[in-house]
């Protein structure tokens, strides 16, 4: 599978089951994740009138999935492209590259889940906006 690492897009993860079953997806490096899996972190119980994010990354390359519930995830590239994604689906999720500021609505009962590339680091965030445009060449 190619990704472009410049641009966020949708990952369709595949759904193994059928509706009697129930459905199992299946994230794996190599095969739907462009990146060795450093970390995996989730976010649950966001109430509806927050707003989360606001900031871009140095390095962290990330994949988010709203594993329940819904997320309105909004990007924006140093280039100035915005992309909006709508998570609906417990299959899909959207890939985030570098430099990607981005802000995330929940619904109260979504489980954000992230798969990352890297270990947190508090020094690769850039949480000011006007830092962010800065990087722009
Ligand atoms: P942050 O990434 O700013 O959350 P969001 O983008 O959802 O608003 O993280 C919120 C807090 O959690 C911040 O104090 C850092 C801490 N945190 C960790 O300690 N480890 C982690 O892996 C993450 C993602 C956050």
């Amino acid at each position: 599978m190619l990704h472009s690492k410049n641009k966020p897009c949708i990952i369709d993860f595949s759904k193994i089951g059928s509706p009697q079953l129930g459905y199992i997806s299946v994230a794996e490096v190599q095969k739907n994740i462009p990146f060795e899996i450093q970390r995996v972190y989730w976010a649950y119980y966001t109430p509806d009138s927050v707003m989360r994010g606001f900031h871009a990354h140095h390095q962290l390359e990330q994949i988010l999935i709203a594993v329940s519930g819904s997320i309105t995830l909004e990007c924006e590239m140093l280039n100035g492209e915005k992309y909006i994604f709508e998570l609906t689906h417990p299959n899909e999720g959207v890939y985030m590259p570098a430099y990607c500021w981005h802000t995330m609505k929940y619904s109260h009962n979504s489980v954000q889940l992230c798969i990352a590339n890297m270990t947190y680091d508090e020094a690769d965030y850039i949480r000011d906006y006007s830092a962010f445009i800065s990087f722009r060449e």
